[in-house]
């Protein structure tokens, strides 16, 4: 494989990736309702020739790409869906649907596998084994669209597979890795109190679920603290308390939910049991009860030893202008944890950050965007990963 060629393709490619960008920056979509964008993604793939295309689902597309020897399956995979967020980074293509934003930066994602897609069609009589590109939707709705590409056989018959997040939190230059886990599990409590109201006057006649709660409050944030090994991560974060209306009523009921995040799942579990014991227990010492919900969100990435050993050593001998970084763990969800559980496969963070051009905000965020430069990092990554992986 010619690689100086490949180069020069992607920087000959880059313009009308982002063009593509822009286009889907300008047009976000939300979380399952991906329907324009993925019959974007759908046209510009079918352009491109020699690919063979399908819809798992109704606003996911795969596309893949026979190369002409024998050699691996590799899936790459891109997120597609935006947020509802409204957008106020001022840029000349921001969001033309109010209310719904690319804040996560799914539409470089998007763009870049497929311009990953174009450079590698043309290549397809020089390619070992087959590509599978992914377009997945609904990355940012548990219970998530992976789930549902895998539950549709998208994986069948695949042997590996890659993706990759563009951060701002990372300094453009700067390319993650690691292997285990890079993203955590990320999981929802929600726990009732259930007391007995009353007149505020006369607390000893009632069971007050408010000062039985603010309890259950203090022993949560006791989990991490006495129950976790203190080098295992975990967060447990309780994010909203609702109870009583009036200045002089004792509620009947008042509710508490937040959010885990763990890295392994022996921990994932210690705290489940905790969060159930310590609510119901120190409800009952109240005379109270406490109903527990428990969801499981998406499960942790955990990136494959030996792939990522390969990627690794890739990055270091064709990204020498880069910084490749051995980085933690971050702690939040991501269901590409969907494709890596069904097949082994790496995950890895791209710095799109840049002090100097004032794109300092995290993901989520109004004025989130990232340095465009990134995008030639994330076309690269892509492509050298194909290649790489099928020809092992
Ligand atoms: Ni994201």
């Amino acid at each position: 494989m010619d690689f100086s060629k490949i180069l020069t393709r992607v920087n000959e490619v880059y313009g009308e990736v982002i063009d593509w960008r822009r286009y889907l920056h300008e047009n976000p979509e939300l979380s399952f309702q991906e329907i324009h964008t993925a019959n974007y993604v759908y046209e510009k793939l079918e352009s491109f020739g020699g690919l063979e295309l399908s819809r798992p689902t109704e606003t996911s597309v795969v596309a893949r790409l026979k190369g002409s020897k024998p050699g691996k399956v590799v899936a790459l995979r891109a997120d597609m869906d935006a947020l509802p967020i409204t957008e106020n980074t001022g840029l000349s293509f921001s969001s033309k649907n109010a209310g719904v934003m690319h804040a996560c930066g799914h539409d470089a994602h998007t763009s870049m596998l497929l311009g990953a897609a174009k450079i590698l069609t043309e290549e397809k009589e020089n390619l070992s084994g087959e590509i599978v590109f992914i377009f997945q939707h609904a990355e940012e709705l548990p219970p998530g669209g992976a789930r549902e590409m895998v539950a549709a056989g998208v994986m069948d018959g695949v042997d590996q597979v890659a993706g990759l997040h563009l951060m701002s939190t990372i300094p453009f230059g700067t390319i993650g890795i690691r292997d285990g886990a890079i993203t955590s599990a990320s999981d929802i409590f929600e726990i009732t109190v259930q007391g007995k109201g009353g007149h505020a006057s006369t607390p000893e006649l009632t069971v007050d679920p408010v000062a039985v709660g603010a309890q259950i409050v203090s022993g949560l944030n006791h989990i991490v603290a006495r129950s976790v090994g203190p080098l295992d991560s975990a967060v447990v974060s309780v994010t909203r308390f609702h109870g009583g209306e009036a200045f002089n009523v004792i509620p009947d009921t008042a509710e508490i939910g937040g959010s885990v995040r763990v890295l392994e799942e022996s921990t994932r579990e210690l705290i489940k049991s905790r969060i159930l014991e310590v609510a119901e227990g120190i409800a009952k010492a109240h005379g109270a009860e406490a109903k527990v919900e428990y969801t499981y969100g998406y499960n942790p990435v955990i990136n494959n030893e030996e792939i990522t050993k390969e990627l690794t050593s890739m990055l270091e001998t064709h990204f020498t202008d880069r910084k490749i970084e051995w980085i933690d763990p971050m702690l939040g969800g991501e269901d590409f944890s969907a494709f890596s559980e069904a097949k082994p496969g790496c995950y890895v963070m791209i710095g799109a950050g840049n002090d100097q051009k004032g794109i300092t905000y995290p993901h989520h965020h109004p004025k989130f965007d990232l340095d465009e430069e990134a995008i030639k990092d994330g076309l690269k990554f892509h492509i050298l990963t194909a290649l790489t992986l099928t020809e092992k």
